[in-house]
C-alpha cells in the first residue's frame, strides 16, 4: 500500500498515528541536522521532518523539486503552527522513505505566483496543472458539471451520445474536416453542435435529451472561444418558449446554489434583442451598471416605434454630428473633472484600430451647475445642459458622444461603455447578473451574397405570428439598398440567449418542426430543393413521420466555469486547451502525416 492517507487530511487529532504518504516534493528545508519537507498531493501539503539519522540518508541523495515520494512516520504536533494550510498543525516524523521517481529540475516552479511565463506552461501543461490555481479552476468545473447533470436527471433528461464524425451541422462557423479511408475523396464533417441529432431524438420520443458534449468550430479564437469547447447540449419535446426558459433558468439557478453558495433569488431579467441593441448597443449587455445609451441620432428604420430626439443637436451647423448617421451619448458618473490629458487618452482610446471611430466629444457637467464642452463652439450652455440631461447626466457627470454610420457607432459605444464600467470597478466580480435576451431577428442580411442567413441556425422557428409572413412573402430581395423593407427583415425568432455578466453563456431556439416550413427556412437561405435534399434530406424526411413540437438550448460550459471562476479566459478552465493559433504546442497538434497516410487516404497536398 502506497499510503494511508492524503496529503491535505490529517489534523491535531491523528496525533500518535502511524501513517504512510506519497506525493511530489515540493520544498526542502534544511537546518543543521534535521531537514524540512513539504509533500503534496491534489488535496494538500504535509509537513514532514527528517531527523539526524534519516538526515544522512537524505544527504547521500537529496529529494529534489517535484521527486514522487513514499514516507512512513509518526503524526506529531508541529511546534511551529501554520495557519495557512488545514495540515498546519501537524508534521510527520519520518521513519521510512522511499524515492518512488526522480523529477527533471521543472522548468518553472510549481506555486501559486509561478515564474513561467503564457506560452512555457501551455508546453508543460502537465506540470501547470499541478499548480493549486488550476487544479481549483478544474474543481469547480467538475462541481458545475456535476450540478448539472443531477438537475437534469432529476427532471427525467437522458444523456444520449451522438456522434463525432458526421456531416456538416451549420453554426456559422467553418467545419474541421476527417478523410475517410473507406470512402476515397469523401470527409465526414466534425459536429459545430449536435443540433439535428438532437432534433432527430425528439422525433424518436427521447423528449428530454442532454449531453455535455465536445463541439468543434474553427473560427477565429478569443479569450472566450476555443476550436474545441464543450456545450451543456439540451433538447425537450411539447414545450414553449416559456417552459424553456423556466426549466434552464431553474439549472443555472441550482448549479449558483450549488457551487457558490449563492441563491439567486431575484426574476431573471427578460430584455428583447431590440431594446438591448437600443439600450446597450449589444445582445449581450452586462446589466450589473446603468450608463444606458441615449440616442440622439438613428436610421429611422432601424429601430421602429423608438422615439426620435434629434431636434436636440440638430440646427448648430456642428458638421460632425450633422453629417452622421448615429448619434449616442452616453452619461459617465462623478467624471465631470477629467482632466484634458484624461479626455485625450478616451479620445484615442476610441480612435484604436479595435474601435475605429474619428473621434469623442465630451460635455462636463460641473458639480456648480456649468456646463463645459469640446464642441461649445456650437451649442449654447443650454443646448448643452439639454443633451446631458437626456442622457441621464447629473452634476458631476462627464457625457461622452459618438458620431459615425449606425452599426460601427452602436457597437464603440457599447464598447466604451463596458470599458468606462470597467474602469470606474462598477463591473464587480462577485455580483452575478442573469438576463434573457428575446425575439431575435429570424434572418440577417448577408450583404456580399444579397441573401438572408439565419441568425441563430436554420432549425429555428419564426415566431407563431411571423410564420404567415414567411410562407407568404418570396425570400429574394430585389432591391439590396431596401433589404430592411423586404418583410423578412421584420420576422422575429423564437429564439433566446441566456446573458451573465455580459458574456452570452447560453443560446437556443423553438425549433421547425414541419416540413413545408422547415423547406421554405431553407429556401430563404438560397438553397434550391436539390441542395436542401443533398445536405438535410434526412431532417426534411424524418419531420414526415410524426416530429413532435420541440425546442432546446445549449450552454457554453467553458464560458459558464469561467465565468463562476471570476476569470476572463476559458483557457484556465480546460485542461489541456489550444493557444490563439489553435495549437496545442504541448504534443504540438496540429501537424503533419506520413506519406503512408496520404496514399491510404488517396490525399494529395497542394499547399500555396
Ligand atoms: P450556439 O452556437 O449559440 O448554439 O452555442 C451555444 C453556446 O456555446 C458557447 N460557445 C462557445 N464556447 C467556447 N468556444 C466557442 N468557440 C463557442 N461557440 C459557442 C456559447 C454559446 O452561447 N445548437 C445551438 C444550440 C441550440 O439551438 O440548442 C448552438 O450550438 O456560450
Amino acid at each position: 500500500m502506497y499510503r494511508t492517507h492524503t496529503c491535505g487530511e490529517l489534523r491535531i487529532t491523528d496525533i500518535d498515528k502511524e501513517v504512510s504518504l506519497a506525493g511530489w516534493v515540493q520544498a526542502v528545508r534544511k537546518f543543521g541536522s534535521i531537514t524540512f519537507l513539504d509533500l503534496r498531493d491534489r488535496y494538500g501539503i504535509t509537513q514532514l521532518l527528517f531527523g539526524e539519522d534519516l538526515n544522512k540518508v537524505l544527504d547521500n541523495d537529496p529529494p529534489g523539486r517535484e521527486f514522487v515520494l513514499q514516507v512512513t512516520g509518526r503524526v506529531s504536533e508541529r511546534s511551529n503552527k501554520n495557519a495557512q494550510i488545514s495540515t498546519g498543525d501537524i508534521e510527520i516524523a519520518v521513519s521510512s522513505f522511499k524515492i518512488l521517481n526522480r523529477s527533471a529540475v521543472p522548468p518553472f516552479s510549481i506555486q501559486d505566483d509561478t515564474d513561467g511565463g503564457d506560452d512555457l506552461r501551455m508546453k508543460y501543461r502537465f506540470l501547470d496543472l499541478r499548480r493549486n490555481t488550476l487544479k481549483k479552476n478544474l474543481e469547480l468545473r467538475y462541481a458545475v458539471n456535476r450540478s448539472a447533470r443531477n438537475y437534469l436527471h432529476e427532471h427525467h433528461f437522458m444523456d444520449i451520445e451522438t456522434p463525432f464524425l458526421i456531416r456538416s451541422t451549420p453554426e456559422g462557423a467553418r467545419d474541421f474536416v476527417v478523410p475517410s479511408r473507406m470512402n476515397p475523396g469523401q470527409f465526414y464533417a466534425l459536429p459545430q453542435s449536435p443540433q439535428t441529432f438532437k432534433q432527430l431524438l425528439m422525433v424518436s420520443g427521447y423528449d428530454r435529451y442532454y449531453q455535455v458534449v465536445k463541439c468543434f468550430r474553427d473560427e477565429d479564437l478569443r479569450a472566450d472561444r476555443q476550436p474545441e469547447f464543450t456545450q451543456i447540449d439540451c433538447e425537450m419535446a411539447f414545450v414553449e418558449q416559456e417552459d424553456i426558459l423556466v426549466m434552464f433558468e431553474g439549472l443555472i439557478r441550482q448549479i449558483f446554489k450549488e457551487v457558490k453558495g449563492i441563491t439567486y433569488s431575484g426574476e431573471v431579467e427578460r430584455m428583447t434583442w431590440e431594446d438591448a441593441m437600443w439600450t446597450y448597443g449589444n445582445d449581450k449587455p452586462d446589466i450589473r451598471f446603468g450608463m444606458k445609451l441615449c440616442n440622439l441620432r438613428f436610421p429611422s428604420h432601424t429601430f421602429t416605434g423608438k422615439p426620435s430626439i434629434t431636434s436636440l443637436i440638430e440646427g448648430a451647423n456642428f458638421p460632425v454630428f450633422d453629417t452622421a448617421e448615429t448619434v449616442i451619448a452616453i452619461a459617465v458618473p462623478g467624471c465631470s473633472e477629467y482632466t484634458r490629458k484624461q479626455t485625450d487618452e478616451l479620445t484615442e482610446w476610441v480612435k484604436r484600430p479595435q474601435i475605429g471611430m474619428k473621434g469623442l466629444v465630451f460635455i462636463k457637467c460641473n458639480a456648480d451647475g456649468t456646463y463645459k464642452s469640446s464642441a461649445e463652439k456650437f451649442y449654447s450652455e443650454e443646448r448643452l445642459k439639454s443633451i446631458a440631461e437626456s442622457a441621464g447626466a447629473i452634476a458631476g457627470d462627464l457625457v461622452l458622444i459618438l458620431a459615425g454610420a449606425e452599426e460601427k457607432t452602436r457597437k464603440a459605444m457599447s464598447e466604451l461603455r463596458l470599458e468606462m464600467g470597467r474602469r470606474l470597478a462598477l463591473r464587480k466580480e462577485d455580483e452575478f447578473r442573469l438576463l434573457w435576451v428575446l425575439d431575435f431577428p429570424l434572418f440577417e442580411y448577408a450583404e456580399d451574397d444579397n441573401r438572408w442567413v439565419a441568425r441563430h441556425h436554420p432549425f429555428t422557428s419564426p415566431k407563431p405570428s411571423d410564420i404567415d409572413t414567411m410562407i407568404g412573402n418570396d425570400p429574394v430581395i430585389t432591391n439590396p439598398a431596401e433589404y430592411l423593407k423586404h418583410p423578412y427583415a421584420n420576422i422575429k425568432a423564437n429564439a433566446y440567449d441566456m446573458v451573465l455578466n455580459g458574456n452570452e453563456i447560453g443560446g437556443g431556439s423553438i425549433r421547425i418542426y414541419q416540413r413545408e416550413l422547415q423547406e421554405k427556412m431553407f429556401e430563404a437561405l438560397g438553397m434550391d430543393k436539390a441542395e436542401q435534399q443533398h445536405k438535410f434530406g434526412f431532417l426534411l424526411g424524418a419531420f414526415e413521420y410524426g416530429a413532435p413540437p420541440h425546442g432546446g438550448i445549449a450552454f457554453g460550459f467553458d464560458r459558464l466555469c469561467a465565468i463562476l471562476g471570476g476569470s476572463e479566459s476559458i483557457r484556465d478552465f480546460i485542461a489541456f486547451p489550444k493557444n490563439n493559433s489553435g495549437r496545442d504546442v504541448m504534443i504540438d497538434a496540429p501537424s503533419t502525416i506520413d506519406e503512408k497516410q496520404f496514399t491510404e487516404l488517396q490525399i494529395r497536398l497542394n499547399l500555396k
